[in-house]
């Protein structure tokens, strides 16, 4: 559920004319154009040049990529005609990503994140299988807060830990197969979720380590439960290159609430995937792009559970791996 912004489409005539009308004091440069010029100015050999140093040893994929990769950044460069200054700024934005960057924060897939590219590939990495009759539960974006290793709990169990009642929620449900509907059995359910100060644990010095996230591997029945908390909508870091971006392209940093779930089972592709409030108001404008309309999901008062006060049922179906 992305924004969906109107094409710009100017034919090539209207194209000189608005970029005339925008110049300054009506001298129009080849910066103001909004749309791509037909030609350049520049050494019409170099990007060829660039592109042939490529050696015979390179695997044909990564060739057809970087190829690709160097053709649009070089006409990138040209058509907005970028200065060393530019270029240095932007050299210096990956750079601080980079440094940020540690086993417990991932500024440069964040970064990904706001101009919507890891929902792209996703797009794109599922875009066979959701074309299918049926399809398995959709797809969303890994985020930058997975962490591999979560403890292992025994259905039922709650994941969190030093946080008091009032949105505990009991989250259930089965993981199937999409094309027969049978329960999967061995499924492992990686689940992690903020807490309700919109932080994840390793952001959070007051939570325990490895605070709101578990795994729970699935019977025979393919049924999975546990506790955990009604979600929160939630920034993404400011403090960082990603926040920067926002800020610069005047964008809220607010995330729906949501649940992440990564799950794996034997001869099934894995899923990853997020499940999200109906009721939060950032569903239609989340800063990464990663809504789907059947990830949505009703957060309904549960009786008679001391346990919870809301209650979560959602089924994933998964997809058969291909045979080798
Ligand atoms: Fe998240």
């Amino acid at each position: 559920m992305a924004k969906v912004s109107q094409p710009l489409t100017l034919a090539p005539e209207e194209t000189s004319s608005k970029a005339n009308m925008n110049g300054v004091n009506g001298n129009s440069t080849p910066k103001d154009s909004a749309t791509t010029p037909r030609t350049h100015r520049f050494d019409p050999s170099f990007t060829q040049n660039v592109i042939n140093s490529t050696g015979p040893k390179t695997s044909p994929r990564l060739r057809k990529v970087i190829t690709s990769l160097i053709q649009h950044v070089h006409d990138f460069a040209r058509e907005n005609e970028i200065t060393i200054e530019e270029w240095m700024a932007g050299v210096n934005f990956i750079n601080e990503a980079g440094r940020m960057s540690d086993d417990r924060r991932n500024e440069g897939q964040l970064l990904c994140d706001v101009i919507g590219l890891e929902s792209l590939v996703d797009e794109i990495t599922y875009k066979l299988v959701s074309e299918a009759e049926s399809t398995p539960t959709a797809t969303a974006v890994l985020g930058p807060f997975y962490r591999a290793d979560a403890p292992k709990y025994e259905m039922g169990t709650s994941i969190v830990h030093n946080i008091p009642d009032g949105d505990h929620t009991y989250i259930h449900g089965v993981v199937k197969d999409y094309q027969t509907g049978e329960p999967i059995e061995g499924a492992v359910l990686d689940v992690w979720q903020a807490a309700r100060n919109g932080l994840y644990e390793q952001q959070d010095p007051n939570q325990v380590d490895f605070n709101l996230r578990g795994r729970f591997t699935t019977g025979k029945d393919g049924r999975y439960s546990f506790y955990g908390l009604r979600p929160t909508s939630y920034p993404i870091p400011q403090d960082g290159p990603a926040g920067k971006l926002l800020e610069l392209l005047d964008r809220h940093p607010m995330r729906p609430a949501h649940i992440h779930f990564l799950i794996t089972a034997p001869n099934y592709k894995f899923l990853v995937t997020q499940v999200f409030d109906r009721n939060d108001r950032y569903l239609e404008d989340d800063a990464v792009f990663a809504v789907k309309e059947s990830l949505i999901a009703d957060f309904v008062p549960r009786k008679n559970d001391p346990k919870a006060q809301f209650e979560l049922t959602f089924d994933f179906q998964l997809a058969a791996a291909e045979k080798a």
